[in-house]
């Protein structure tokens, strides 16, 4: 067990020393998706790089911010960039952001990331909400980071995704005309992209879509009690299910076809929470 407020202590002090205001709703922005923070109000930036201990974003698509920014009269901290575990990070690393957020007591954490589609249904340029998290091959590096020790936060983790919190991105979708795909979000560590026999066999065990982040994220936020949701961009055909070799680049570019119905969307989510 690592005790990240021991570990983080210069890291929490100097973000405590510059923030303007405790944030209601955090958001991570995955890869490709980082432009949404062009489009709020941004009231403080700090890079990354100059707080103490936090890591080097080194994917491209992943710019090293957290802003803290306002929309709808809402305080909203946002995490432009995030740190993966195929970065050669560590489990307690790759939760600095949420750790974050859950020490400044957000009370919403949505999580986006660039996923693949599994599911036959989905196309690219899809938006998927996670009605669940398939993480069995990181539980043990979760119990380094997750205490357990009352039965309120056991209870906690049952809620994941927050049902109340995903009510809402389904009415902001309604309300935005967005269709949402739903479906359950698969981790894999990478750093390759997964082989054809691999999906098949994940397809199997009820993947819906495939990526390498953001569950690690969700378990951290939905043991200490924060209402946390995920949404996926589907950015391509997961391994095998159509001829095209998969690439960073394509991730990167079906985003950029997305981002606005994207960006719709988040802003409608953070008007309603
Ligand atoms: N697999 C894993 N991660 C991903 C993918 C994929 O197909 N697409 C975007 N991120």
């Amino acid at each position: 067990m690592i005790d990240l407020n021991f570990k983080y202590k210069t890291l929490l002090n100097y973000v405590n020393d510059q923030m303007p205001f405790y944030p209601e709703i955090s958001l991570i922005l995955g890869s490709g998706l980082g432009e949404f923070a062009d489009k709020i109000k941004i009231v403080k930036s700090i890079k990354t790089e100059d707080i103490p201990n936090y890591p080097k974003s080194t994917v491209q698509g992943h710019k090293g911010f957290l802003h803290f920014a306002e929309l709808f009269n809402k305080n909203i901290l946002v995490f432009q960039g995030r740190i993966h575990l195929y970065e050669g990070y560590n489990i307690d690393q790759a939760i600095i952001p949420v750790f974050i957020a859950k020490e400044l007591k957000t009370k919403y954490i949505l999580l986006t990331n660039a996923a693949g589609g599994v599911n036959l249904n989905f196309n690219p340029g899809d938006l998927m909400l996670t009605t669940g998290f398939l993480a069995h091959n990181i539980k043990k590096e979760l119990t380094d980071v997750l205490s357990l020790p009352t039965a309120e936060q056991r209870k906690n983790i049952l809620n994941l995704p927050s049902k109340e919190f995903n009510e809402i991105i389904k009415k902001a979708a309604l309300e935005e005309n967005v269709f949402l795909q739903q479906g359950n979000y698969w981790f894999n560590s990478g750093p390759t992209y997964e082989t054809p026999a691999e999906i098949k066999m994940q397809s199997k065990f009820g993947a819906d879509a495939v990526g390498m982040s953001t569950v690690h994220e969700a378990f951290f936020a939905g043991v200490n009690g924060i209402n946390v949701s995920a949404i996926s961009l589907i950015t391509n055909y997961a391994a095998g299910l159509s001829p095209q070799k998969l690439s960073h680049q394509e991730v990167i570019e079906t985003a950029e076809l997305a981002k606005e119905k994207f960006e719709r969307l988040v802003k409608r989510i953070i008007k309603l929470v």
